[in-house]
Parts: C-alpha cells; structure tokens; sequence
C-alpha cells in the first residue's frame, strides 16, 4: 500500500537517487537539503512499504504555490504514485489557502504533461527556451481552486 509522508533529512540520499534517475539535471543532496529546510517548502514522499519510490517538492507564497520538482521510481511508474502525490499537494495548498499552483514541464515530456492534464492542470502558455542542459522550451500550466 502506497503511504504520502513529509519528507525528513534522512531521506535526502534516496530522494538524491530517484533526482538521478529522473532527470537529465539531478539536485545536489546540499540544494535538496536547502530546499527542505525552507519554511516555505513541501516536500512530500510516496512510500511502498518502507521503500520511498517518489516525491513532490513544493514552493508556497501568499497564495500562490509552484510545482518544482516530482519523480518516481522508473519501476514503480503507471502505478498513479505521482497522481496520489499531486492530490495529497492540493489537500494541503487547499488547507493554506493557496488560490494556485502553478508549474514548467519540458515540452518534450509528454509523461509529465499528461500527468498533470489528467490531475486537472491546464497550459496558460510556452516559456521559450527556458531550460538549459538540453536547452528546451517550457510549457506553463496551472490549477486554481474553485474553478
Ligand atoms: C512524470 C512522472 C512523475 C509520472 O509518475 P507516475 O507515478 O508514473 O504517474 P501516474 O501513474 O500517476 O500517471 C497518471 C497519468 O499520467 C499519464 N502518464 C504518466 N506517465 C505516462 C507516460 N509515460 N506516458 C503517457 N502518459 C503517462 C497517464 O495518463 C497516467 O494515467 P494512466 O496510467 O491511467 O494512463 C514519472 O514518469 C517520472 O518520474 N518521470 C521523470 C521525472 C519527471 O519528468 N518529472 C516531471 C518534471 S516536470
């Protein structure tokens, strides 16, 4: 069974692994850590029994909320892992009256797009060439509660 629990430091090496494998431009373990010891940051973990197989890093101010990161394991992936974990963001951004959550997907990621169409994200546009490291255009999208 599938548990969401906030992130804790002793988790920072997995999460530095899943980064890794996830993507072309891993976090440190030091910007990882940083970003967990932000007040401002949620960070939430997906746990299949004591395995912590994905993760969600989330920025809030005032009302708005911004998407940084999420990943899951690539052999625990088509398992709705990142869907529960999206959902869980929300509840939370809901109880801190955040308004919206916005985020940047690489144009190419198709997985990530249809990932956050299916979680009730909309486009509001293209960022052009926003990434380095492929150099890539960004697709902008959001989610506001109470439309
Ligand atoms: C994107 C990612 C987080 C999705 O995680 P996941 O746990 O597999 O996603 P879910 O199982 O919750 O998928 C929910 C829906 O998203 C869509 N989806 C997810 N992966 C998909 C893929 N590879 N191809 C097409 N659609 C996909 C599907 O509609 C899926 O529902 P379905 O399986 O019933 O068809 C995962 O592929 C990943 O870690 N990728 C590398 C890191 C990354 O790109 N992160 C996003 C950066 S913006």
């Amino acid at each position: 069974m599938l548990t969401i629990k906030y992130i804790e430091e002793k988790d920072i090496a997995r999460i530095h692994h899943l980064e890794k494998e996830g993507f072309p431009d891993p976090w440190s373990m030091s910007g990882i850590r940083e970003s967990l010891r932000q007040t401002y940051t949620i960070l939430l973990g997906a746990w299949l029994s004591d395995m912590l197989v994905g993760y969600v890093i989330c920025y809030c101010a005032a009302d708005e909320a911004e998407i940084a990161r999420i990943a899951v394991a690539p052999s625990c992936r088509r398992q709705k892992t990142a869907s529960a974990l999206l959902k869980e963001i929300k509840r939370i951004c809901l109880e801190r009256q955040i308004k919206t959550i916005l985020l940047d997907v690489r144009k190419s990621n198709l997985a990530a797009i249809r990932l956050y169409q299916t979680s009730g994200f909309t486009e509001d546009g293209v960022r052009k060439d926003f990434y380095a490291n492929p150099a890539e255009d960004a697709i902008l999208m959001s989610f506001s509660f109470g439309k």
